[in-house]
This record gives C-alpha cells, structure tokens and sequence, in this order.
C-alpha cells in the first residue's frame, strides 16, 4: 500500500520524506488555507520536495473552467494531480482531463455509486471519505472494501485513496481492503511509528548497556 501524506506543510512533508515512507501528498483547499501562504507557491514546493503525485484541487464549478484550472496546476510540476470534487460537472472535467492525460483524483466520494461514476469517467484516483463517514455513523472503511472490489472484478484503472484518515486503525484496516494508496495526516504517521513497549525497550537496552561499560 502507497503511503500519501494529507497535509500542505511543508515542516511535515519533509519529516514524513526523511522517513523513506512517503509515496505522495494529498492537499485540499482547507490544507492550503490553514498554511496561509500563496498556494501556488506552496504546491511547487511540495513537489520540489516530494517525487510521487501531489495533489492540487480545482475550486470552479463548471467543467470547463475545472478543465482550463486543472490545465494551469498540470504545468506547475510533472507530478501534479488534479482534485476534482464528485459531481455532475466534475465528472464531465475528469472525462475530459483523462482524454488529454492529465491524472485525476476524485474527491469528496461518500458513496460506492459515486465511486464507479469517477472511475468509468477515467479519474486515476478514487477517494472515499472514510473519517467524516463514520463521523454521521457510517462505516466508511466499507465504501473503499466495496470499490477496491468492484475495480478489481471489472478491470478499471482507477486506484482507491483511501482518505479522511483518523486514526492508525483506519490504516490498518484500509490495508486489509487492499486499497492501493491511504492518504494520512502527519499525527496518525507519528502515532503508526510510536508503542510504550518500544519506548521501555530503547531504555532499558541503553540502561544494561552503560551498566556494561561501567563494569569493565
Ligand atoms: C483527501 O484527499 C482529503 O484531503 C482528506 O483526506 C480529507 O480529510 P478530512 O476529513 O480529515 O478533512
């Protein structure tokens, strides 16, 4: 599984980068805005800083002006991927995009539905929301099981984000859809990296250690 960091910080894309885990970025306009920094700016450096896709999502409503948006953030960086929220006018902006071979990720899926829809329109990414699903009391996680099956039985080339990750269960958990990407925030990394076992260990090795040195 494709690990993608969900942030626009750059503080935290490279400490999740020197960890030799990242595989890409997943920002969104909340992510963008909460950096208040120019955001194009912001998305060339992501991608001077990380190799594999990064995404960048279109805020017009019409397809067209998706299309002439999403035209602009492709000649930013080659690894740039354009977000393109569900909907009617999204899926006519994803059709077309595929058509001129700039990859997308659709966003903002909340349902197995939706999910075919991104994908038979081309989009290269498919993202369930898992987290805000569970926040009404929806298991989100059986959006993404759903899609990674369905994409698999019929052959599409849409890859399943799993994304809205909350808590380290969820990665593991979206590891066992076989999804092939989960989009994370930095805590959730940190908390995936950390266990008091490891913790008392670390210690207590340097512990018997020093005790050795003083020994001889
Ligand atoms: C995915 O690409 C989105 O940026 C993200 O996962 C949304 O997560 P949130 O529900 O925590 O805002």
């Amino acid at each position: 599984m494709k690990i993608f960091i969900d942030t626009a910080n750059i503080e935290e894309i490279k400490r999740a980068n020197e960890l030799g885990i990242l595989d890409g970025v997943t920002t969104n306009p909340t992510l963008l805005s909460k950096e208040g920094k120019d955001p194009i700016e912001q998305l060339k450096e992501i991608c001077r800083i990380v190799r594999g896709p990064v995404t960048a999502e279109v805020l017009s409503t019409k397809a067209e002006e998706m299309v002439e948006e999403a035209r602009k953030y492709a000649k930013l960086a080659s690894n740039i991927v354009i977000k393109v929220p569900m909907c009617e006018e999204g899926l006519k902006a994803v059709k077309r995009l595929s058509k001129e071979g700039i990859k997308t990720n659709m966003t903002l899926i909340f349902s197995v539905n939706q999910g075919i829809l991104a994908a038979k329109a081309g989009a290269t990414y498919v993202s369930p929301f898992i987290g805000r699903l569970d926040d009404v009391g929806h298991e989100g996680m059986q959006i993404a099981r759903e899609l990674v099956q369905i994409f698999k039985t019929y052959g599409f080339k849409a890859q399943v984000i799993v994304a809205s990750i909350r808590h380290p269960l969820h990665v593991i958990e979206a590891a066992k859809t076989g999804a092939p990407v989960a989009t994370i925030p930095f805590e959730v990394i940190e908390k995936m990296i950390r266990h008091p076992l490891t913790d008392i260990g670390i210690k207590r090795f340097l512990a018997d250690w020093e005790k050795l040195t003083k020994q001889r």
